[in-house]
């Protein structure tokens, strides 16, 4: 059997096509691990949508026309600690600084035997999306995410891994979720 294909930014889109959901499309075959991930996209990303609550992407493989992986995309604001803006060099009188949140990441399980990498290229595809709305739209200087340590106890490494960084603000011992952010033009 053939190794998984290692999959960057600079091979993704030989392979994959990334585009917003829309009303009609077959979702039932979209299986991750977690089964409040399936049943958001099958339930609720739709209806999010038309609600203008969360916008879903879907990564669908070109060579079969499945669906690979979705992430669902918000608008968010992030505060930040005197230490935290220094690090990042803003040095601003504003509680918040802008950013683009991913509300929810999830890779299909049935195609983790063909590509390696898929929920990397996410990220970088929310960077690249990040980077059009500073460009066109509106500003936002990070990538955020509120990393879901209840239903899987290691992600934050796969975010680490990504380069995002632990907020100070938002996180204590009791919480479900840890609050990340990464710095879009670091
Ligand atoms: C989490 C998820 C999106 C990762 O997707 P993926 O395609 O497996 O991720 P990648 O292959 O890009 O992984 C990149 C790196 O992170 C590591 N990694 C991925 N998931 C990890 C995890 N749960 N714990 C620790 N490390 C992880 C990989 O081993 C890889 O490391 P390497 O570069 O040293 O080989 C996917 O497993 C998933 O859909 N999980 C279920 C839903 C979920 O938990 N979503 C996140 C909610 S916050």
């Amino acid at each position: 059997m053939n190794s998984p294909i290692p999959i960057t930014s600079n091979n993704g889109d030989t392979y994959f096509h990334l585009e917003p959901l829309i009303s009609g499309v077959s979702l039932m075959d979209f299986s991750c691990p977690v089964q409040e991930y399936n049943d958001y996209l099958t339930q609720d990303a739709l209806r999010s949508r038309d609600d203008h609550i969360a916008l879903t992407w879907l990564l669908y493989d070109l060579s079969t026309g499945g669906i690979i992986a979705y992430m669902s995309i918000i608008n968010d604001a992030i505060k930040l600690s005197v230490s935290e803006k220094e690090l990042h060099n803003l040095h601003y009188p504003f509680k918040t600084i802008p950013a683009m949140k991913i509300a929810k990441l999830a890779v299909s399980q049935s195609f983790s035997k063909t590509y390696k990498g898929i929920g990397s290229f996410m990220i970088d595809s929310a960077r690249g999306l990040a980077i059009d709305c500073n460009t066109d739209y509106s500003a936002c200087r990070f990538l955020t995410v509120d990393a879901d340590i209840e239903n899987n106890a290691s992600i934050l490494r796969f975010y680490e891994k990504n380069g995002f960084i632990l907020n100070s603000e938002m996180n204590n011992k009791n919480r479900k979720t840890i609050s990340m952010r990464k710095d879009i033009f670091a």
